[in-house]
């Protein structure tokens, strides 16, 4: 039964096995994940790596080969029909390609769910000008969609999804068609549907700038595998897996530029490389001072990185430490100290 604290969903142990021509396809392999209310979720990964597979899951349009599906509580394959067709009404759902009916206008689309849940026609009028007011396109009732620009379009499929005041939506690559200024406007207008109508949002996307903008967890899934997942500051700060720091390192670049590592490698004396993180709410440059001034080693930054990531400032900093071995110890009992992540590098 759900509870305040359990997850809104579950994913226990999910394989999907699809057969074709006598060829197995393992799309989803062993998946556990489980997602709070209030998340705003990213699964990311490259193309055929199981995410519209997984995220189908969640109102029972893809059906596990194994494994359960837990929505609120509910194991979703095992209710009747009517109770499936009462759960999916909480669960609206966008898509890329917008999914709008071109004969119907703007009102007629955002209707839709309310006509089918038989809603009585004065409150139709008023929950999709409620809605259009919503998403910012209360002049464009009677607009057909073909009269609109793609962001827009965005705009009517989010508004329908959200007619029925679900409390998840599921949104499958729903900015993937959309140039980069009205991404952002698309991934905004998801924020408030998070914070101002407490939605639980779950969105697939194979673009990392997504997950950073907007989600505070994230899964990355890489050939039907969950290979990590967390909070976002703690995978984009600290990504364990090969195909996680690929991802990362596309907006946190934390490669050594070749020309410092010439001059590492040309350099004779004792040194070690390490790469610090800090969040915002550390004082960075006072560490490295007192690293400098109280310590008998000396620190060079050869590298820096700063990156935002919903609010907070994360700063990823490469040191070369010179000195001996000794007193770098000394250098990383301090770093530990001040409850710092860092991680030492080798060439
Ligand atoms: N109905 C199906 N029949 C056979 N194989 C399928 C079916 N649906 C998905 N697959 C396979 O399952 C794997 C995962 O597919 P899925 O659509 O979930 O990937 P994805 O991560 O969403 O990829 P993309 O980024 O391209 O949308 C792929 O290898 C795909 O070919
Ligand atoms: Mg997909």
């Amino acid at each position: 039964m759900e509870s305040s604290n359990s997850p809104i969903i579950s994913f226990k142990n999910i394989s999907r096995e699809y057969t074709q021509n006598k060829v197995v396809t393992r799309a989803l392999d062993n998946i556990s994940l489980d997602i709070e209310k209030g998340d705003i979720f990213g699964l990311i990964g490259s193309s055929g790596a199981g995410k519209s597979t997984l995220l189908r899951m969640i109102n029972a349009l893809e059906i596990p080969t194994s494994g359960k599906v837990y929505v609120k509580g509910t194991d979703i394959n095992g209710i009747s029909a009517k109770q499936l067709s009462i759960l999916r009404k909480d669960i609206g759902i966008i898509f890329q390609d917008f999914n709008l009916l071109e004969s119907k206008n703007v009102f007629d689309n955002v209707a839709i769910p309310l006509i089918l849940k038989r809603t009585p026609k004065n409150e139709i009028k008023a929950r999709v000008a409620e809605l259009l007011k919503f998403v910012g396109l209360e002049d464009k009732a009677l607009s057909l969609p073909k009269e609109l620009s793609g962001g827009q379009k965005q705009r009517v499929g989010i508004a329908r999804a959200l007619a029925t005041k679900p409390s998840v939506l599921l949104c499958d690559e729903a900015t993937s068609a959309l140039d980069p200024n009205t991404t952002e406007s698309i991934l905004d207008l998801l924020q408030r549907v998070n914070q101002e109508l407490n939605v639980t949002i779950i969105f697939v996307t194979h673009t990392i700038r997504v997950i950073q903008k907007i989600c505070n967890k994230v899964a990355i899934l890489d050939q039907g595998n969950l290979v990590e997942h967390g909070r976002v500051i703690d995978v984009f700060s600290n990504p364990k897996s090969e195909i996680a720091r690929t991802f990362v390192e596309t907006i946190i670049p934390s490669r050594i530029p070749q020309g410092i590592l010439d001059e590492l490698n040309s350099y004779h004396g004792y040194y070690k490389l390490i790469r610090i993180f800090f969040y915002a709410e550390n004082a960075t440059d006072d560490v490295i001072w007192q690293i400098n001034n109280k310590l008998n080693v000396h620190t060079n930054v050869m590298f820096a990185s700063v990156t935002e990531i919903q609010g907070l400032v994360l700063s990823i900093i490469t040191l070369q430490i010179t000195g001996n071995e000794d007193d770098y110890k000394k250098a990383v009992d301090y770093i530990n100290s001040k409850h710092i992540s860092y991680e030492e590098i080798s060439l």
